[in-house]
Order: structure tokens, then C-alpha cells, then sequence
């Protein structure tokens, strides 16, 4: 690809960490559902031109395009080359005619204002640093009355990511770690407090139960997790010192110990697909 994107610190760690996972991350049926049921959700049309933010390896985008059919319109956009070529591969394989595939950086997109019915973010919205001012962005690229949508886990989601923030808060390390979902209880309120401050209307987030049961093993090795929402823990947490690291890896590891049960380890994976409308008059 000739296209070259300038990125961050943090935006290059995250495209280096998909670049690496592309090649089995479609192994993930997790991925995959939470693609389909945001696409469900999405109430898509023959005809409609659909944006599909962070597309990776083109799960929401392939869905969509055989939805809205030849006289619609999908848009993927990536920071990862590999996961993009992945995504581009299968949409050549399904003869595809009207996917169109971009590197670039979801909060920097380019597009003419009013160019979409829908604008979907499935498994990345909590990816990205300043969620507000990206919502109000896409708002701009939404047709009036289009909608947006974006999956969210809840504070209680991915075990190892919650001992985390209980370490971090305990030992008062700097955590910028931007979820909309973050630190309270009730995380589909935060979700829909986002969009509302975003401009959006008729505010809907479905929440949905998931989640499954992990050994102990298992769970431990989350303290290395290298993928969502790795970067930003990572960085923070390897530049403590040696001392403290080990300090903190044994309460890691003694904090998932107390949560075992004889099933193991519950991981949950309760989710919000968060929709938010474009006013119709709206002039943004
Ligand atoms: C967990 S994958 C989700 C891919 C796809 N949406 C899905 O549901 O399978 C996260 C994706 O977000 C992409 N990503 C993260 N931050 C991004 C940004 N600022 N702009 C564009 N893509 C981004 C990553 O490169 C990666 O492909």
C-alpha cells in the first residue's frame, strides 16, 4: 500500500499490535459476534452508504455490503495495513463491488459532510483518545436522521483488565486509559451521556449478557495481554520499576486466585451497542 499515515505514539502501538494479531484474528468468534449483532442492530437498507470505522479485517464491512446490496456503498477505514489487506483478500474472494478499503485514522477521517446513512464502530470504539470530539466528527459525515453505533464492553468486562484498574487505582498509577465505559457501575448511562453530549438524539444502548468461564492459567496470562486496550495499560505499567512490577504482578496474580470458582474464572463480556440519531434538521 503506498498510502503511508502519520501516527502517534499510542495510535502507532495499536496498528503495530493488529498488524502483528492479523493473521489469526479471525480465528475470534467473539469478534465476529459482536460485528453481527452491531450490524443487527444498525436496521440497514439495500441502497445505503455505510461507514465502518476501524474495520479491521472487514467483518461489519462484508456484512453490510451484502446487505445494502449494488446500489449501496460501503467505506471501511484501518490504521493497520495487515489487517486491511486481510480485509481487502476477502472481499476479493466474495467478488465484492462496492466495498472501498482506507488507511487512515478514525479520528481524522475526510469526508464530504452528509455522505452516510450509518456509521458503525464495532470492537474499537474504546480505542480512541478523545471519544467526544471523534463522535462529533463522524456526526458531521452522517446524512441527517443517520445513525451512529458503537459497541462498548462494561466495567466489569475482560477479568485481567479489571484487576488492572484495581491494581492501578491502588497504587496510584497514572491511568489514561479512555473508556466510556470507565470506573462506574452503570456503563450503558455513561454510553449514552457520551453520545448525548456528542449532539446525538434518540439515544438507544442495548445491552447485552455475555461472557464465559477461564482457567486460572488462562486468566494469568492477561497480565501480558498485547491487544485491547493494551497500549496505554502497558506502557504505564512497564515503565515502573523492577521491584514495584513484581510487587504488583503478585497481587495480579492473588487477586484472580480469590476469584476462582470450580468453573473457573468468570469473564464476563457484558456489552452496550450504543446508537445515537443525526438530528434531521441538524446542521452540522
Ligand atoms: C478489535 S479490532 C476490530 C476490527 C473490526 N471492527 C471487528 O469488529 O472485527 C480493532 C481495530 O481497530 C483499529 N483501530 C484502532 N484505532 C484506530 C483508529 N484510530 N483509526 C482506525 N482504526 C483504528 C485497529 O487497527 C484494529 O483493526
Amino acid at each position: 500500500m503506498a498510502k503511508q499515515l502519520k501516527l502517534n505514539d499510542y495510535k502507532q502501538q495499536i496498528a503495530d499490535v493488529y498488524n502483528r494479531r492479523s493473521h489469526n484474528y479471525d480465528e475470534s468468534q467473539w469478534h465476529l459476534k459482536i460485528a453481527h449483532r452491531l450490524v443487527e442492530y444498525a436496521q440497514i437498507s439495500p441502497g445505503y452508504d455505510v461507514l465502518d470505522i476501524a474495520t479491521g479485517t472487514g467483518h461489519v464491512a462484508i456484512e453490510v455490503a451484502q446487505r445494502v446490496g449494488s446500489s449501496g456503498k460501503i467505506v471501511g477505514v484501518d490504521i493497520s495495513t495487515q489487517m486491511l489487506t486481510l480485509a481487502r483478500r476477502k472481499v476479493e474472494a466474495l467478488s465484492l463491488s462496492n466495498v472501498e478499503l482506507q488507511l487512515a485514522d478514525a479520528e481524522a477521517l475526510n469526508f464530504p459532510a452528509n455522505s452516510f446513512e450509518r456509521i458503525l464502530c464495532a470492537n474499537a470504539f474504546p480505542l480512541m483518545t478523545d471519544m467526544e470530539a471523534t463522535l462529533r466528527q463522524w456526526m458531521q459525515f452522517l446524512k441527517p436522521n443517520g445513525l451512529v453505533g458503537f459497541h462498548a464492553l462494561a466495567d466489569a468486562a475482560l477479568v485481567g483488565v479489571v484487576i488492572w484498574q484495581k491494581i492501578f487505582e491502588k497504587y496510584g498509577v497514572l491511568q489514561e486509559f479512555s473508556q466510556p465505559t470507565a470506573t462506574t457501575a452503570d456503563t450503558a448511562e455513561k454510553c449514552h451521556n457520551l453520545l448525548e453530549r456528542s449532539g446525538f438524539e434518540a439515544i438507544d444502548i442495548k445491552t447485552e449478557q455475555y461472557g464465559n468461564y477461564i482457567s486460572l492459567e488462562e486468566a494469568k496470562q492477561r497480565w501480558t495481554i498485547n491487544s485491547y486496550p493494551a497500549p496505554k495499560f502497558s506502557n504505564t505499567l512497564f515503565q515502573l520499576p523492577s521491584e514495584q512490577l513484581q510487587e504488583i504482578k503478585a497481587e495480579f496474580d492473588a487477586q484472580l486466585e480469590a476469584l476462582v470458582t470450580e468453573q473457573g474464572i468468570w469473564n464476563d463480556g457484558t456489552s452496550f451497542f450504543a446508537f445515537g440519531r443525526k438530528g434531521k434538521n441538524s446542521e452540522q
